[in-house]
């Protein structure tokens, strides 16, 4: 009922009476005024008027499903979110409704997640009320060794996401970490469940920090934020809904060959390490070159001081710049 109310007070143009929201609802004037100090409480600014009703004056900047659903142009991905204020990790929490039959392009956010995973089972810290934490559910018919590419177009789709939002201009660190200012503004992190007949599940967690005004010491030569970037304060909920839109685009091109070639060229002009000197830390070998663009595969091409290009796939490998991040 709130979301109703909610929903009508945004299409109204000025103030809407309690007896039309009565009305068209088919509920009492209390039912109203108590669901009108709900919306209150979570930060809509809600003006209340004798003879006059009600009129929405302010928006605040919530992760909920009622502001990605305001801003949502996309056919299926995020058509179903489950949005928390808190959680462990959206990751986690897409992953059981990734076993108990969750659809295709689910969507699960948290305002605040206390235990969020990193690559390489790191941590992922975000506070309340400045990062988007969301993670995507998808069932994807591709073969399992696909899955890794996903999260390069999950990587495309931020950079354009936040593009069409801010205005701000992202790179991307290979395979997908979105970086400005030599320092990372998002991290994905992309799991999978498969069997026998191939992929059951995918979910692709993206992090990004976005309102943030600063970040604990040991962060601030690596992270940054969209607010640190562009000097102003951004909807979580919009930039939400706008990822999502491109994820849409950019993975229904990715399924055409189910592999990079549609995309490969884009990400080559985004990719930040293009001509620049990296380290591979692999499991069993570790070694320095210049990393020349991706393949269609994804691979990350590194021409080696002996002049070998080697293939580097995501997954088994950190790649860091030789003297910092990038
Ligand atoms: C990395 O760069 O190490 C990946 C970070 C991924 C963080 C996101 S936040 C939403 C989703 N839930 C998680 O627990 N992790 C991912």
């Amino acid at each position: 009922m709130k979301d109703k109310i909610l929903s009508i007070l945004r299409g109204a143009e000025g103030f809407v009476s309690g007896q039309e929201l009565c009305e068209q609802l088919n509920v009492s004037r209390t039912a109203v005024w108590k669901a009108i100090g709900r919306l209150k409480e979570e930060g809509y600014k809600i003006q209340a008027v004798r003879n006059k009703g009600y009129s929405l004056d302010g928006i605040p900047d919530l992760l909920t499903e009622q502001e990605i659903n305001e801003k949502l142009e996309t056919k299926w991905a995020a058509r179903t979110i489950e949005s928390y204020d808190r959680l462990t990790s959206t990751n986690v929490r897409a992953r059981e409704l990734g076993e108990a039959g969750g659809v295709h392009g689910l969507l699960v956010t948290a305002d605040l997640q206390t235990a969020g995973k990193g690559r390489f089972g790191r941590s992922w810290v975000n506070d309340s009320g400045t990062n988007i934490a969301m993670s995507l559910l998808l069932r994807p018919e591709i073969s399992p060794s696909s899955a890794s590419m996903l999260t390069l177009a999950a990587a495309l789709s931020v950079v354009a996401g936040i593009k069409e939002e801010t205005g701000v201009e992202t790179g991307i660190k290979w395979p997908n970490d979105i970086v400005a200012d030599g320092r990372k503004v998002c991290g994905i992190l992309t799991e999978m469940s498969s069997d026998m007949d191939g992929i059951r599940y995918v979910v692709v967690g993206i992090g990004i920090n976005v309102n943030n005004r600063e970040f604990p010491e040991e962060l601030n030569h690596s992270a940054i934020s969209l607010y640190r970037l562009a000097g102003r304060v951004f909807y979580r909920g919009s930039l939400a809904a706008s990822v999502m839109k491109w994820f849409e685009y950019y993975y229904e091109i990715f399924m055409k060959t189910q592999n990079l070639t549609g995309l490969m060229n884009e990400y080559n002009e985004k990719l930040v390490n293009v001509n620049r000197g990296v380290r591979v830390h692999g499991l069993k070998e570790s070694y320095t070159g210049i990393a020349l663009g991706i393949n269609k595969e994804g691979e990350l091409l590194v021409e080696t001081d002996d002049g070998k290009v080697k293939k580097v796939s995501s997954g088994e490998v950190s790649v860091r710049g030789i003297y910092e991040y990038i």
